[in-house]
């Protein structure tokens, strides 16, 4: 298995195992902290895909239960019975527990509570949780996990990859505030982008280089090299949130139309200047630091762009993909010419936004519909400037 995998291989895989690292959960739960140190004080936590043996999101709540200042951690597991990879043992936490039940261990659930100071330690921590098999296996879907969600304040998790719209929908139908790990590319679903748009959701901190390392229980994933061994690379990974942090305030720096056609760094944009697209009202502006300052109307971005966008500086106004595509023209059908020169007839154009070209690109697809040529660009983000 290639070790650059992304998410969307992992999902047509049904691979909902992998594990996130107690760094990457720290890093972003520090970026609230940092705006706001109450943002979990006297809450409750709900981590709804979590078991301690193996996820870092219970211990890291464990052990910062005093220092987070929460009410209540509640961390339940779905039955190994139930999952796709089901290479499992129970753990001495469970067998040498008095609740222990071998008809239990691989088809109930579990949940994982802590409170408060069970052992006398003095202090609140991973050693004081309690558990007990939960009724069913522990779907995050089924009636007494969403009691717990609609008892919780706050659900964090890394959810199963293949379930990531029901699981939206279902924090979404109980209204709780979150953060949770996803893939850039569910930023079109239908049930993610009107979400965003409105500024109900928005994007984290997110991963360093827009890449993450998961701990994967697959041999197989288990590389070395440039790669951590253990470990699976994602890219595109993100963290979905409607909780508030700081960079999300800063507005970007931006220089006019002007400045960037004769100082940007971009050579392309200052060889060929800003381009309108065919079929929709827009101007395309390629990198998110080349976003004009001074141009009023709508402007299409890369996606990476909602990294950085401030909800001040900039209004959401579409997405060039899914039901919100926003063409005005619809194209007849086109030869599409191949880098290598070879010709097929296509309906692709009406799938995105699209710009019209003078003369033929070099080492790029380009369609012709009769004598006149066009190229299409990835999913744009389309944005306006707020007076
Ligand atoms: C991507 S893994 C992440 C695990 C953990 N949250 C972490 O980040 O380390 C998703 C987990 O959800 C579990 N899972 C799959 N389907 C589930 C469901 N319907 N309800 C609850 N958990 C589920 C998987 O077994 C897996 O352990």
């Amino acid at each position: 298995m290639a070790n650059n995998t992304n998410l969307g291989a992992a999902k047509a895989a049904k691979n909902d195992e992998f594990y996130t690292q107690y760094a990457d959960i720290q890093k972003e739960v520090n970026a609230y902290l940092d705006y706001n140190p109450d943002t979990f004080r006297d809450k409750t936590v709900l981590l709804p895909c979590d078991d301690p043996e193996w996820s870092n999101f219970t211990r890291f709540f464990a052990q910062n239960f005093e220092r987070l200042g929460l009410k209540r951690l509640i961390s339940t597991s779905y039955a190994v019975e139930s999952k796709k990879y089901k290479d499992y043992e129970p753990t001495l936490f469970e067998t040498e527990s008095p609740l222990f039940d071998i008809d239990k261990t691989r088809i109930k659930g579990k949940i994982f509570e802590l409170t408060r100071d069970t052992n006398g330690s003095g202090r609140i921590d991973i050693d004081d949780l309690e558990w007990h098999y939960l009724e069913g296996d522990g779907d995050f879907r089924s009636p007494e996990v969403c009691k717990l969600r609609d008892e919780s304040d706050i659900i964090v998790t890394n959810p199963p990859f293949s379930l990531f719209r029901e699981f939206v929908k279902w924090i979404f139908d109980a209204r709780k505030d979150f953060l949770f790990i996803g893939h850039q590319g569910s930023i079109g679903y239908n049930e993610v982008f009107p979400l965003i748009q409105a500024n109900r959701m928005w994007l984290g901190m997110g991963f360093t280089g827009g890449a993450g390392h998961f701990i994967s229980p697959y041999d197989d994933y288990a590389v070395a090299g440039d790669h951590k061994k253990g470990m699976i690379r994602v890219s595109g990974v993100t963290w979905f949130t409607n909780l508030e942090h700081g960079r999300r305030h800063q507005p970007l720096i931006l220089m006019s139309m002007k400045e960037n056609l004769r100082y940007g760094k971009h050579i392309d944009l200052r060889e060929n200047g800003y381009q309108k697209y065919d079929n929709y009202d827009a101007l395309e502006v390629p990198y998110s630091d080349a976003i004009p300052s001074d141009y009023d109307g709508v402007m299409g971005v890369p996606v990476t762009f909602l990294d950085k966008y401030c909800p001040e500086q900039f209004e959401i106004v579409g997405i060039t993909k899914t039901k919100f595509k926003l063409a005005s023209k619809i194209y007849p059908e086109q030869i599409q010419v191949n880098k290598n020169g070879t010709r097929q007839r296509v309906t692709k154009l009406n799938d995105g936004p699209v710009i019209k070209l003078p003369t033929p690109p070099s080492n790029q697809v380009y369609y012709m519909v009769g004598e006149e040529i066009f190229i299409q660009l990835y999913t744009r983000i389309l944005i306006r400037k707020k007076q």
